[in-house]
């Protein structure tokens, strides 16, 4: 029985049922969902051995079984955890995803790289001038693997700023921001719309250096260099932003939601509390649509709607090839 799953009922031998419904129970709480206080800890099975133990787990949905041998511990079915999670959630099942949320302005722990990141930041009176901040900056334990920092590429003082997620292979080769596949794709969605790095965009990354493995990079890394992209936007004061990927919308809107969800909206988007938004738009990552290319209309449709806006704040741009 010690290998029943106590939330489910289910053949569960190496925990992985249990441990995925615990991450999943820990995601909907980062995101913003009350769940009821843990209940008691599961009823301890007579031989002394103890079920996987998940908390969070309503009372409610489990119930008493007797094991095999005669031993008592509590198990529910699948139904049950379904029907529980629901009522956790206050969703009927399947649960859906969570509603946007705005992440509290002094998430997690400032730490101390953070706030080293924030006075080289603040040090910089302009662009040049924070690229050789963050070149020189230790905080993120990323540099140490990287060959390159790469932090921007384009016209300073454009008025269309691009933000997406992280150095790549090529990039990190190169020291430039989107030269490599989804690089290449990123500067046709730009062509179609009339805007090019070498005329009227500035592009740039939420992190600077490249993730093992082209991995997403992970919230600590991201938190440590979020000073230097907020400075970014603060002295490239562009006209309007356009974010690529659900990192880069995460970060800059601090909101946890999915870039399906991100898309489609008029965004305003602050560097800091005392400066004026400035609007934006957010669109799928040039990488995701080399793996999807069925959801290029979508972004199509976002780059229409993001040439709108930058017509409608009297931005010129080249036009439709
Ligand atoms: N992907 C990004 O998000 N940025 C790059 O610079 C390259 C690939």
């Amino acid at each position: 029985m010690g290998n029943v799953n106590v939330i489910s009922g289910v053949h569960d031998p190496s925990g992985a049922r249990a441990r995925a419904w615990a991450v999943l129970a820990g995601f909907w709480e980062e995101a913003g969902v009350e769940l009821p206080p843990a209940p008691a800890a599961p009823r301890v099975a007579r031989d002394g051995a103890r079920p996987n133990a998940v908390s969070n787990v309503p009372q409610a949905a489990m119930r008493r079984d007797a094991g095999p041998a005669g031993q008592v511990t509590e198990t529910a079915s699948p139904a049950s955890v379904d029907e529980a999670l629901a009522r956790v959630l206050g969703t009927s099942t399947p649960p859906r995803a969570p509603p946007a949320r705005t992440l509290p302005a002094a998430e997690g722990a400032v730490t101390d790289a953070a706030l080293e990141a924030r006075s080289a930041a603040g040090r910089a009176q302009s662009i040049e001038a924070l690229a050789q901040e963050i070149a020189a900056f230790d905080g993120c334990p990323l540099k140490a693997q990287a060959r390159r920092t790469v932090v921007y590429d384009g016209i300073a003082g454009a008025p269309v700023l691009v933000i997406g997620e992280a150095p790549g292979a090529e990039e990190d080769r190169v020291g430039k921001p989107f030269v490599g596949p989804s690089g290449q794709l990123l500067d046709r969605m730009l062509g179609a719309i009339g805007l090019s790095r070498t005329t009227n965009v500035l592009i740039t990354n939420t992190i600077y250096w490249r993730p093992p493995g082209n991995r997403k990079p992970l919230e600590p890394e991201v938190a440590v260099c979020r000073p230097f992209l907020a400075r970014f936007i603060e002295l490239a004061a562009p006209r309007a932003i356009l974010l690529v990927g659900g990192t880069a919308a995460e970060t800059v809107l601090r909101r946890v939601a999915p870039i399906s969800r991100l898309r489609g909206q008029d965004l305003a988007i602050t560097a800091r509390e005392d400066t004026p938004p400035i609007p934006g738009r957010a669109t799928f990552h040039p990488s995701y649509l080399l793996r999807r290319p069925q959801d290029k209309r979508l972004a199509w449709q976002d780059l229409l709607q993001f040439e709108a806006l930058l017509h409608s704040l009297g931005i010129e741009t080249a036009g439709r090839p």
